[in-house]
C-alpha cells in the first residue's frame, strides 16, 4: 500500500511578506478555506494509502499538528527536522522511518508530495499516481511530468524518451536550468516540468542516494539510528543531522539516476511558488486584476493586489504586485517577483 510522505519544511520565501519564517506558505490559506498542507492531505482521499508521514521543521511542529487535528487528518507521525537540509535528506529520513516502523521491515511505496502545490483536478492526480504504481513496484523512481507552458527557471526539466505503456523512460533530468536552456527545452517540445512529486520504494530511494550521495545517506542513517517518539512527533539526533550536506532530491538523485521514469499528469497543477504564479491561477476581474481584501483600482490592469489591513488604491498601474501586511508592504514588478527572495535574504542578513 502507498505511504504518502508530505514534505512541509520549505520556507516559501518568494511569497514574502505573507509567507514568513515562522509561518511559511504551506501553512497559509492561499486559495480557499484550507491551507496548502491541508489540501495536500485532502487530495489523497479515495486513494488506497496508509496514513501519511509528515516531515517538517521543528519550529513548525505546533502549526502542523494543529492543522492536521483541525482537518481531522490521520497520519503516521510527524518527523521533526532540527535544521533544514533540503529535500534529499528529508526524504531519506522519511524512507528510513518508513522501513524501521513497519512490521517485519516492509518496504513501502513512498508517494512523496510537496505540501505547497495547488491541483485543480484531483481525479487526474490520483489516476497518474495509480498508473505510476506498476513502475515503482518494478524498482523505478517515478516522477510526474507537467506539460510546460513557459521557460520557468525554478523547475526541473525532464526529457522523456521511449514510452512503456503509461510512462516514459527519462533520458535527461535538468534541475533549475538557466533561461536560455529553459527556452530551448520549451521550444523542443520534448520536455516535461518535474512536478516535485515522486513515487518509489523506500529501499530504492535509499539505494540510489547511497550510490550518488553516500555522505547524505550516512548522515541520515546516523541521525535516525535512535529516534525518540514524543506524542505524534518523531525526533532524530540533532548533532548527526546538523553535519548532513544540504541538497535537493532533484540534484542529489534525479539528475544522476538511470532508473527514472515519468508519468504525465494533466491535473491543473501549479506550484504557486511566486506572486505571479499565484496571479496566474487566481480568479481575475475584468481588468485582469486579482484583488484580496480592501482594494480599489482605477485604470489599473494585470496586477495582484493583496491587502490585510489597509485600503490599497491604485491608479493607472499595470503588471504590479502590491502586498500589504501588518508590518511590511511589497511593491514589485510582476515579471520580477522571483527576486522577492533576495529581500528575504537581505532581511535575514540584517538580523
Ligand atoms: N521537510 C522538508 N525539509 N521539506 C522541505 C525542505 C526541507 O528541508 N525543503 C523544502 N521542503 C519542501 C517544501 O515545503 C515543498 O513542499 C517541497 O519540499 C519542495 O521544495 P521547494 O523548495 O519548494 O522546491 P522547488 O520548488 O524549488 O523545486 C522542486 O519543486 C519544483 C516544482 O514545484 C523541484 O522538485 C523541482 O524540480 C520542481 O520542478
Ligand atoms: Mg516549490
Amino acid at each position: 500500500m502507498l505511504l504518502p510522505v508530505i514534505m512541509a519544511g520549505g520556507s516559501g520565501s518568494r511569497l514574502w511578506p505573507l509567507s514568513r519564517e515562522l509561518y511559511p506558505k504551506q501553512f497559509l490559506n492561499i486559495s480557499g478555506d484550507y491551507s496548502l498542507l491541508q489540501q495536500t492531505f485532502s487530495r489523497l482521499e479515495g486513494l488506497d494509502h496508509q496514513p501519511p508521514l509528515l516531515i517538517c521543521n521543528e519550529d513548525h511542529r505546533f502549526i502542523a499538528a494543529e492543522q492536521l487535528r483541525f482537518g481531522g487528518y490521520k497520519h503516521s507521525g510527524i518527523i521533526l527536522e532540527p535544521v533544514s537540509r533540503n529535500t534529499a535528506p528529508a526524504i531519506a529520513l522519511a524512507a528510513l522511518q518508513a522501513i524501521q516502523s513497519s512490521e517485519q521491515n516492509e518496504d513501502p511505496l513512498l508517494l512523496v508530495l510537496a505540501a505547497d502545490h495547488l491541483i485543480e483536478t484531483i481525479q487526474a492526480f490520483q489516476s497518474s499516481v495509480e498508473k505510476a504504481i506498476h513502475y515503482a513496484q518494478a524498482d523505478k523512481l517515478v516522477t510526474f511530468g507537467i506539460v510546460p507552458t513557459a521557460p520557468e527557471t525554478g523547475y526541473g526539466y525532464i526529457k522523456a524518451d521511449e514510452t512503456e505503456g503509461d510512462a516514459f523512460t527519462v533520458c535527461k533530468f535538468v534541475e533549475k536550468p538557466d533561461l536560455k536552456s529553459a527556452e530551448e527545452y520549451l521550444a523542443s517540445g520534448d520536455y516535461y516540468w518535474n512536478s516535485g512529486m515522486f513515487l518509489f520504494k523506500a529501499s530504492r530511494y535509499l539505494e540510489e542516494l547511497k550510490k550518488h550521495r553516500p555522505d547524505i545517506y550516512s548522515a541520515c542513517k546516523k541521525a535516525m539510528a535512535v529516534v525518540v517518539p514524543d506524542m505524534d512527533f518523531i525526533r532524530l539526533n540533532k548533532a548527526e543531522f546538523e553535519v548532513c550536506p544540504d541538497d535537493s532530491i532533484d540534484f542529489a538523485v534525479m539528475e544522476k539516476t538511470d532508473s527514472a521514469m515519468v508519468v504525465p499528469m494533466d491535473a491543473g497543477w501549479s506550484d504557486v511558488g511566486s506572486w505571479s504564479a499565484l496571479w496566474d491561477v487566481s480568479h481575475k476581474d475584468d481588468n485582469q486584476n486579482v484583488t484580496r481584501g480592501d482594494v480599489i483600482t482605477v485604470g489599473s490592469t494585470n496586477s495582484y493586489l493583496h491587502s490585510e489591513n489597509k485600503l490599497i488604491a491604485t491608479v493607472g498601474v499595470h503588471n504590479l504586485v502590491v502586498v500589504e501586511t501588518k508590518d511590511a508592504v511589497l511593491v514589485a514588478a510582476k515579471d520580477q517577483v522571483q527576486d522577492v527572495k533576495s529581500i528575504v535574504s537581505q532581511l535575514r542578513d540584517a538580523g
